[in-house]
Formats: structure tokens, C-alpha cells, sequence
């Protein structure tokens, strides 16, 4: 079990988010701690994606604050956010398609200060480049040009991406759509694996089974409100998040 006696690492409170008339997210909390797996579920539409994206900055908060380890990053664009350690894939520029996946890593590292972030490592660009393509399993593609990556392959490359940014939060907002069965498992177990360095993990997903191995804890957002948070099997039987899906 994830320790929570210590200062949480990501803290939104109040989050208000609206697009003209429209409340997309109505005050919602979210606490995530260090080294967690929070698992984020709830219908199309009722605001996840929104949600991480008032996280990383990606989108301005009518209402509330962010904080990361205590600090009010609110106002912080997305760059900066990158920064203090909030990767998520889609706010990194997209992978360059004529690049090799090698150089694509290599184009995060210099975007995000990560290099000089541990230059008294002594590895230069290139070795902390390839060390990052090794641990997604891509270390055959590293001087492939990434237009010609298949779709798991591609993923490898976003997580290896995210990574690059040596992230303290990774935000995964459907990394496992539209893949095969054994791709899903693959790609699960890269992300499950960031526990092990130390990394915390929000994800989003539709698959319940991934959800519910990935899961230390579960969270639900219905029509911009949070419904539920906590144990993902009490979560998933409480009658307000099985009304909401059947509902659907
Ligand atoms: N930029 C935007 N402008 C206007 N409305 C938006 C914008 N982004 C999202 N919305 C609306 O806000 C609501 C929440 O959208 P959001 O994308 O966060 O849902 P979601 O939970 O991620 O859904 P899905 O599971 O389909 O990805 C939806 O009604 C959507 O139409
Ligand atoms: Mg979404």
C-alpha cells in the first residue's frame, strides 16, 4: 500500500472549469501521492480528459488551485509545468514522424532540462537516450525512422517520450486505446512499471480490466462531479457509479 502519512504530490481543490455557459467540472478534489497508481473512470464526456488537462496546464481554471508538493503551480504554463515535473504525452510536442525515435527522445531531453537536470551523471545525451528507448523495449528501433513505427510501437514511443521529461507525475489519458489484447498488456505493464521508479501515475482508460489491475485507487467523475474515491472494488460497487454506467 502507498504510504499517505506523507505530503501529497499533486493537490487540485475546487476545480472549476467551464467552456462558455457550459460547467465541465463542478469543484472537484484530486490528491495524488507519491509513487501512486490513481485510476480516473467516469462516462464519455464528464470531464477526465478536462480534468488533467486543468492538471498540466493545458487548460486555465475558472476556479480552485493546483498545487504540486505543496507549491501553487496554477499559474504555471505547460512548459513550466513540464518542468516541475507533470508529464503528460500529448503536451510534449508530438513525435517528430521523419525523426528517428532515438532523436525524438533526445529532442524531450533538451526541451524539458532534463539533462541538466543530472549533469553531474556524466552520461552524455545519447547514452541517456538510448538507456530511456531500452526500458519501453525499443532499443531494436532506436535509429528507425519513427513514420514507420507500428501503433504499440508508437505508444512505446510516447511513453518513452514522457519519460524523457523525467516526470514525477505521469498522466496517461487513454494510452491503451485502440490496441490488441497482448499490446494492452504490454503497454500496462510499462506503465505499472513506473511505480518502480518512483513515478506517480494518473490514468485514464475505458477498459475496466486495466483499470482495475492498474488501480491502487480509483476516482469517478460524473457530469463534471466527482462521484466516488477510493478502494477500487468499493468503487465500482457503489450503487451511484453503477447507476451513472448503466445510465450511460
Ligand atoms: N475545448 C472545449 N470546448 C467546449 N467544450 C469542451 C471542450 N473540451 C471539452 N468540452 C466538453 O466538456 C465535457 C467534458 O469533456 P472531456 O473531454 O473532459 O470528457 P471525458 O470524460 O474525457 O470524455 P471521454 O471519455 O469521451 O474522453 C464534454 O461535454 C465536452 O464536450
Ligand atoms: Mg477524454
Amino acid at each position: 500500500m502507498t504510504n499517505h502519512s506523507q505530503e501529497p504530490l499533486v493537490k487540485a481543490t475546487g476545480i472549476v472549469k467551464k467552456f462558455g455557459g457550459f460547467t465541465a467540472l463542478n469543484n472537484v478534489e484530486l490528491v495524488i501521492h507519491p509513487g501512486e497508481r490513481l485510476g480516473l473512470i467516469g462516462p464519455n464526456g464528464s470531464g477526465k480528459s478536462t480534468l488533467v488537462n486543468c492538471i498540466s496546464g493545458m487548460l486555465k481554471i475558472d476556479g480552485g488551485s493546483v498545487s504540486l508538493r505543496g507549491e501553487d503551480i496554477s499559474s504555471l504554463s505547460p512548459h513550466e509545468r513540464v518542468h516541475a515535473g507533470i508529464a503528460r504525452s500529448f503536451q510534449i510536442p508530438k513525435p517528430f514522424k521523419s525523426m528517428t525515435v532515438l532523436e525524438n527522445i533526445k529532442v524531450v531531453i533538451n526541451f524539458s532540462g532534463n539533462l541538466r537536470a543530472d549533469a553531474g551523471e556524466n552520461r552524455s545525451i545519447d547514452e541517456k537516450a538510448f538507456a530511456i528507448v531500452q526500458s519501453v523495449g525499443l532499443q531494436n528501433k532506436a535509429d528507425a525512422i519513427s513514420a514507420g513505427l507500428t501503433q504499440v510501437e508508437l505508444r512505446k514511443l510516447e511513453l518513452a517520450r514522457a519519460m524523457s521529461a523525467n516526470p514525477q507525475l505521469l498522466i496517461a489519458d487513454e494510452a491503451l486505446a485502440g490496441l490488441s489484447g497482448a499490446e494492452v498488456d504490454e503497454i500496462l505493464e510499462l506503465i505499472m512499471g513506473m511505480k518502480q521508479k518512483g513515478i506517480s501515475v494518473l490514468m485514464i482508460e475505458h477498459i475496466m480490466s486495466a483499470v482495475m489491475q492498474f488501480s491502487e485507487r480509483l476516482m469517478v467523475l460524473v457530469a463534471g462531479t466527482k462521484v466516488a474515491d477510493g478502494n477500487p472494488q468499493d468503487v465500482i460497487n457503489n450503487p451511484e457509479v453503477i447507476k451513472a454506467y448503466l445510465g450511460e
